[in-house]
């Protein structure tokens, strides 16, 4: 804990907080502690809606620059109260919330963890996602299945190395089409498909993290018109915002896994998809059934394994729900990349990535 006079000086601004920090103050504690309020992972409610938190360097030392709709002097000053600062000289990872400081619900839970990552994604080895690790985002992204063109063209940031798969390589898009994104993070999938479907398609990017929601929004924006045909839109995979029969093309790339309810995600996607719509997706699923022990730790949970559903599970629920040509094909070599998220168990033994497709009659 820390009184505000002794970490600098707290001003309200229009788009959020500045605190230009006093001489020998370090930057990246207060940084991580202010990033740690906003996620819940601190255990107060004192910083919400937060955007972005970035560091400016200013004649008069660095400023953080704490950017949201609703941050205020009075929110900050609420943090520095009630959340511990976290020590410098620590590896970030060890900051990220454990089991016990995790919100009692997985959603509360992965909102946490996933908000974290989409404020803190431009630190290197921050690490606490599906894949690990997004210091080296582009080399995760060929381990699970993109080629480097297509990492090459989509906009900084938006690859935060969370994919478990490729959707796109498998959802022959053709220009005109709809496409809705399932936990559609910082749009990487979002953006590659816009290139695909052109002008005249449209892609529409759900996922229920704020955080996310907002950098994936900054960084199309960021692209001027070129991705017109985007939009993110802030929701759950099981409520979504979308009226029915208006979707072409599903893709999601390592989300349903982490939905407590798989049979209300895809009973909501089938709503969605027009007749002979289609999905392409890539998740985690069990080959064997994971012991209880590890469904119930919500770190493996939110790590993107321990949530998984069988094939055969999947596979009976698509079918029943009244998907068509239903197919789940593990992909080869995915032990490798799972193996590293999980590396102190054998849970990898259990679980695999896999595409899995299917359409509406
Ligand atoms: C592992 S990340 C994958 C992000 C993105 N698909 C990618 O490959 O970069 C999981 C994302 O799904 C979102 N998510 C998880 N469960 C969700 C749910 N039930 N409804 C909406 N979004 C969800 C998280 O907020 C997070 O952004």
């Amino acid at each position: 804990m820390a009184k505000m006079s002794e970490i600098g000086k707290v001003q309200q601004e229009a788009t959020g907080v500045r605190i230009q920090l006093s001489p020998n103050v370090p930057v990246e504690p207060i940084k991580m502690m202010v990033a740690r309020c906003a996620t819940g992972a601190c255990g107060c409610d004192c910083v919400q809606d937060v955007e972005a938190i970035t560091v400016e360097e200013t004649t008069h030392g660095p400023q953080i620059h704490v950017q949201g709709p609703f941050v205020s002097v009075e929110s900050i000053a609420e943090a520095m109260t009630h959340c511990e600062i976290p020590d410098a000289t620590t590896d970030q990872a060890a900051s990220i919330p454990t089991h016990g400081s995790f919100a009692e619900t997985r959603q509360a839970a992965i909102q946490e963890q996933y908000g974290h990552i989409a404020i803190m994604a431009d630190q290197a080895g921050c690490g606490c996602g599906c894949g690990g690790a997004w210091a080296d985002a582009d080399s995760i992204g060929v381990q699970v299945g993109y080629t480097r063109d297509e990492l090459a063209s989509v906009p900084s940031g938006a690859n935060l190395g969370l994919g478990c798969g490729n959707p796109l390589a498998m959802a022959s898009l053709k220009p005109g089409e709809t496409v809705l994104d399932l936990g559609s993070g910082a749009g990487l999938d979002c953006f590659l498909a816009a290139d695909r479907v052109g002008e005249l398609g449209r892609v529409i990017g759900v996922d229920m993290t704020p955080a996310m929601i907002s950098r994936a929004r900054q960084i199309a924006q960021s692209q001027g018109d070129r991705y017109a045909n985007v939009e993110f839109r802030l929701g759950e995979i099981e409520h979504l915002p979308l009226s029915d029969g208006s979707v072409d093309v599903i893709i999601s790339n390592c989300v349903i896994n982490l939905s407590p309810n798989k049979r209300q995600v895809f009973q909501e996607a089938y709503r969605v998809l027009k007749s002979g719509g289609r999905l392409a997706i890539s998740d985690i699923v069990a080959t064997i059934d994971i012991p209880r022990q590890w469904r119930d730790d919500a770190a493996l949970w939110t790590g993107c394994v321990a949530g998984a559903a069988t094939i055969d599970e999947l596979d009976t629920l698509l079918t029943n729900i009244g998907f068509a040509a239903v197919r789940i094909a593990p992909q080869s070599g995915s032990h490798e990349f799972i193996r590293e998220w999980v590396p102190n168990t054998s849970l990898a033994d259990y679980v695999v990535s896999a595409v899995i497709e299917a359409f509406k009659p």
